[in-house]
């Protein structure tokens, strides 16, 4: 089976005085988490949605999803967990529950805040992630990238070329994640925040999928700007 988890499970603190987390704002009138929903609603291939909100915010989703009338069978609202990890992770035991795991089972997991995934990167990483088991999707570094290790001093530039900006959807084989996070330390789950590190930690080899300049994470108010822009834009064309 494909599923895929929306990580909605955090707060937006660096999005500032705001009424709400960050991706139930509002971009052309619709929650960004409803844009986001909608594009894994399009894909056929996707057997079931899961998306993971606050606990606080259960409610609130199960109504902003049945007002969109995006409330299929195939789409849940969970609770979410306290670290981006732990969101992925219960989603994945949540499936566990509903389904049980197979050997071929994968989940594309996607920050909510990502709205302008496209279709192609969303199949991209169906494919790869059968194929090869864990994926990230990244775009080639614009601009140079300085290593320093206390933020005074450059300790090391990497060449350019080999450097990516690491996006969503990630896409991993379920038992495989399960199996390789269950083995973690505390301080490993500490410093491995991006899921796709423990699987490169580990030995494992994770596939890279070309993303898009415009699939950005609206993180900052500024982010909220672009976002409008780049709606806009798609709107206009
Ligand atoms: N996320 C999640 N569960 C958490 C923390 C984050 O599902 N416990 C999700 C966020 O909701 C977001 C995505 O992971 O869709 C990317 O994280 P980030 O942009 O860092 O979101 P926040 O943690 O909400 O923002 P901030 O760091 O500014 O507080």
């Amino acid at each position: 089976m494909i599923y895929a988890g929306i990580l909605a499970g955090g707060k937006g603190t660096r999005m500032g005085n705001v009424p709400m987390p960050k991706q139930f704002l509002t971009l052309n009138d619709k929650a960004i988490i409803i844009h986001t929903l909608e594009k894994f609603i399009l894909s056929n291939r996707i057997d079931a949605i899961y998306i993971a909100v606050p606990k606080e915010w259960v409610q609130y989703t199960k109504d902003l999803i049945q007002k969109h009338q995006l409330h299929i069978d195939k789409v849940q609202v969970i609770e979410g967990g306290a670290e981006r990890n732990e969101t992925i992770m219960q989603v994945v035991q949540t499936i566990e529950q509903q389904y049980g795991l197979q050997e071929e089972d994968i989940l594309l997991t996607h920050d909510a805040v990502r709205p302008f995934l496209t279709h192609r990167i969303i199949n991209e990483n169906i494919d790869a992630g059968l194929a090869y088991g864990a994926v990230d999707t990244v775009i080639s570094a614009i601009d140079t990238i300085v290593d320093s290790e206390d933020g005074e001093f450059i300790s090391e530039i990497p060449v350019r070329s080999r450097m990516f900006q690491g996006q969503t959807p990630q896409t991993f084989n379920m038992m495989k994640l399960k199996e390789l996070y269950s083995k973690l330390t505390e301080e490993e789950k500490d410093i491995l925040t991006d899921a796709c590190k423990i699987f490169a930690l580990k030995g494992e080899k994770v596939k890279l999928v070309r993303g898009e300049s415009f699939n950005i994470k609206v993180t900052t108010p500024y982010d909220l700007n672009v976002a409008n822009a780049i709606l806009k834009g798609s709107l206009d064309r």
